[in-house]
């Protein structure tokens, strides 16, 4: 019987030195909570910070530090759209984003999040000569591909930087993949910000304008083409974050989970991550809720810390080899 291995996979904490001070908090407790629950690894598929500043990367390595997380065997991280661009955070920069984002220099800010998790990088697989993604990293019996489907700014196609889509060189790169023979005898996932369904008829009936903007605004391009080149490359695990909420949907016979829910759901009622677990062969993946309600006191966290998580849905999927 092989050991069992166990992933969390969290998205979107958005932490940030000036804004939404209570994300930070959650996510300390969150991260604390599934190292106590003794998981091998960690996964957070972007947004780690909410400004792309400089200054909230420090914050965010400080955190993982603090964890002994920064460290490639225990925590992979792939950009999301906050990471490269920052956002709208208040209502008046509604306003004034669309002017400033023609402003971020897109390679500096890709660069600055390549250098704030720098040690998370070492020992992977690079496809390219030229560019860290996709990257692949061995993690027990996983594969770990991450991409960066975060794109440039562009009037017509990025105009709010929240689209998504992977550049020419990723997508040769993946097809050249399956042929270089890095992804055998594990199973593969492949890690991204961007989701690959829609937004739920209850949003679109919940019909603010803002949530129909936003429906056109965070897409991820060539989504079936994508799952073509996930299929042949044998994917089984998409994990991704962008739209808050935590889900596992399937497309094509591949699980894709969406752990953006973490600390920012809406509304927050508790902190979630999904579980992604081998055991002798089998893997599950399942989405996890602490008993932690969203507003909680120093003394209210330091009680609930000894509560043994909830378990909500679980996916069974077959082993590769089987
Ligand atoms: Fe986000």
């Amino acid at each position: 019987m092989s050991p069992s291995f166990q992933i969390a996979h969290i998205s979107d904490p958005h932490i940030s030195r000036q804004y939404y001070r209570e994300h930070m908090k959650s996510f300390k407790l969150l991260l604390r909570a599934v190292v106590d629950e003794g998981v091998d690894h960690i996964i957070v598929s972007g947004d780690i910070i909410s400004t792309g500043h400089e200054d909230d990367f420090y914050l965010a390595r400080e955190i993982f530090s603090n964890l002994n997380l920064l460290d490639s065997k225990r925590l992979t991280v792939v950009p999301g759209n906050h990471d490269i661009f920052g956002g709208p955070h208040r209502a008046v920069d509604v306003l004034s984003f669309p002017q400033y984002i023609r402003s971020v220099d897109y390679k500096y800010r890709k660069e600055l999040f390549q250098s704030a998790f720098a040690e998370t990088y070492h020992g992977v697989c690079h496809i390219s000569t030229s560019d860290l993604f996709p990257f692949v990293k061995i993690v027990g019996p996983f594969n770990i591909i991450g991409l960066n489907s975060i794109p440039s700014w562009s009037l017509r196609r990025n105009p709010l930087g929240t689209n998504g889509s992977l550049d020419d060189q990723q997508i040769e790169s993946l097809e050249h993949m399956g042929t270089s023979g890095v992804l055998e005898d594990r199973t593969n996932i492949v890690v991204l910000h961007h989701h690959f369904n829609d937004l739920l008829q209850s949003d679109y009936q919940a019909g603010n304008i803002w949530t129909r903007i936003e429906s056109n605004t965070m897409r991820m391009k060539k989504r079936r083409k994508l799952i073509r080149i996930f299929q042949s490359l044998n994917i089984r695990y998409v994990l991704h974050g962008h739209i808050h909420r935590n889900e596992i949907y399937e497309r094509n016979g591949i699980l894709f989970a969406n752990g953006a829910g973490a600390v920012c759901d809406d509304p927050v009622r508790y902190l979630k991550y999904n579980l992604l677990q081998q055991n002798d062969g089998y893997c599950t993946i399942r989405i996890r809720q602490l008993p932690i309600p969203y507003q909680i006191s120093t003394l209210t966290m330091a009680l609930h810390r000894r509560h043994i998580p909830l378990s909500i849905p679980e996916f069974a999927m077959k082993p590769l080899d089987s």
